[in-house]
C-alpha cells in the first residue's frame, strides 16, 4: 500500500470538451498532485446523468474526458483513473449516505438550488437533489484526504465532511476525513463573455467559453474578442476590471509568469496586444493536448481497456470500504 496521502477527483463528462475552466481549476493541479499523492482520479458518468444526456454522447463525452485527463498528463499507470459506473460500491455507498443526510441539508446545496432553478423546481430530479450524496460517497469510499476542485464545490466537501463524522459517531471509526484543496488564484475562472459568471459546460452561449479540443483559429478568435473593461489599462482589479483580471489570471497560471510582471510588461499597450499574446499562449498550451486526446480516440478499445483495468484497481479498494460499512450499520451479510 502507498504511504502517500490519498486523493480524490472527478469531472463530469457532460459535454465534448472540457473548458480552461476544468483545465486551469482542476487538470494542472491534479497533474501536480499525482507525484506526491496517492491520487484517483475519476471521470462521475453517474453524476452526469443527474441533467437529461443523450445517450450515445454520453458515451463518447465519455471516452473523450478520459483521453483529455490523460493528453493533460494524467497518468493512469501512476495515479487511479476510472469510470464511476464502473465501480458499483459508488451508488451503493451514496444510498446508504442518503439516509443519514437530512432533507433540509441537501435543500441548501447553492449548486442544486442554482441547477433546480434553471430546470424550474419541478422538473428536477432526486438524481440531482442528491448530486451531494454521491460525491461524499466517491470521496468517502476511497478514505481520501485531499480533494483538489475548484471553490464551487467547496460546499460539498463540507457536506462530505458532516456526513463522514456522522457516520463516524453513530457506527464508530470508519471513514477519514477529507480537505478540500482550493487553489485560491485559480479557485475560479470566469466566461469571457459575461465576466460576472463562472466558466460553465451548459453556459447559454459558447461565445464566452474556451474548449480544449477546440480548433486552434476558433480559440483564438474567441479570446481576442474576450470582453475587456472600460479604459484600456491591463491591471488586475477584480472590482472595476473583472474582464482584464479573468484574462490576467489565464495568462498567469499558462505563461508560469506573476500577474504584476505581465501588468508591467503590457503597460500603455492597450488590450490588443495583450489579447493577442494571450490568444497564442492558449492556443499552444491546448495543442499538444488537442492532439494527443485524438491519438487516444483512435485507438478506443485500448483506451477502455486502461479505464477498466483502473476500475478494476478502484474497485478494490471501494468495495472493501462498502463491505465495512454494511457491517457497521447492521446489513445481514448473505451466507
Ligand atoms: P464538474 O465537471 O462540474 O467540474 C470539474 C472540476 O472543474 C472545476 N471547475 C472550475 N474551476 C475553476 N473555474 C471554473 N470556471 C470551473 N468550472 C469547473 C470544478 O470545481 C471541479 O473541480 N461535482 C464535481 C465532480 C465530482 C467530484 C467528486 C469532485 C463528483 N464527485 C468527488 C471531487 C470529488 C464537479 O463539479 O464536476
Amino acid at each position: 500500500m502507498s504511504s502517500k496521502p490519498r486523493l480524490f477527483s472527478g469531472m463530469q463528462p457532460s459535454a465534448e470538451s472540457l473548458h480552461i475552466g476544468n483545465y486551469i481549476g482542476a487538470l494542472l493541479q491534479w497533474k501536480e498532485l499525482q507525484s506526491t499523492h496517492d491520487a484517483i482520479f475519476c471521470i462521475v458518468d453517474l453524476h452526469a446523468i443527474t441533467v437529461a444526456q443523450e445517450p450515445a454522447a454520453l458515451r463518447e463525452n465519455t471516452r473523450r474526458t478520459a483521453a483529455q485527463y490523460i493528453a493533460a498528463g494524467i497518468d493512469p499507470q501512476v495515479s487511479t483513473l476510472f469510470v464511476q459506473s464502473h465501480v458499483a460500491a459508488h451508488p451503493q455507498l451514496a444510498w446508504v449516505l442518503n439516509t443519514i443526510t437530512g432533507f433540509g441539508e441537501a435543500s441548501r446545496m447553492t449548486q442544486f438550488k442554482d441547477k433546480a432553478a434553471k430546470q424550474g423546481a419541478d422538473t428536477a430530479s432526486v438524481g440531482l437533489f442528491a448530486y451531494p450524496t454521491l460525491m461524499a460517497a466517491d470521496i468517502l469510499l476511497y478514505n481520501a484526504v485531499a480533494v483538489p476542485v475548484g471553490d464551487d464545490q467547496k460546499q460539498h466537501v463540507e457536506l462530505t465532511r458532516d456526513l463522514a463524522n456522522r457516520f463516524n459517531t453513530r457506527f464508530g471509526a470508519t471513514f477519514a476525513m477529507p480537505e478540500p484543496l482550493i487553489l485560491k488564484e485559480t479557485a475560479r475562472i470566469y466566461d469571457i463573455q459575461n465576466p460576472a459568471s463562472k466558466m460553465s459546460k451548459s453556459a447559454e452561449s459558447a461565445a464566452g467559453v474556451v474548449w480544449l479540443l477546440d480548433e486552434p483559429s476558433v480559440t483564438a478568435k474567441k479570446i481576442k474578442s474576450a470582453v475587456t473593461d472600460a479604459g484600456r489599462e491591463v491591471r488586475y482589479d477584480v472590482a472595476e476590471k473583472p474582464g482584464v483580471s479573468n484574462l490576467l489570471t489565464i495568462f498567469s497560471v499558462l505563461s508560469d509568469r506573476s500577474i504584476s510582471s505581465l501588468e508591467v510588461d503590457y503597460q500603455g499597450r492597450g488590450y490588443g496586444d495583450f489579447k493577442k499574446d494571450l490568444a497564442d499562449v492558449v492556443v499552444e498550451t491546448f495543442a499538444p493536448i488537442r492532439e494527443r486526446t485524438r491519438e487516444l480516440l483512435d485507438d478506443p478499445a485500448e483506451l477502455d481497456r486502461v479505464l477498466a483495468s483502473n476500475a478494476d484497481r478502484a474497485a478494490a479498494i471501494a468495495d472493501a470500504t462498502l463491505a465495512n460499512v454494511y457491517d457497521r450499520i447492521g446489513l445481514l451479510p448473505k451466507g
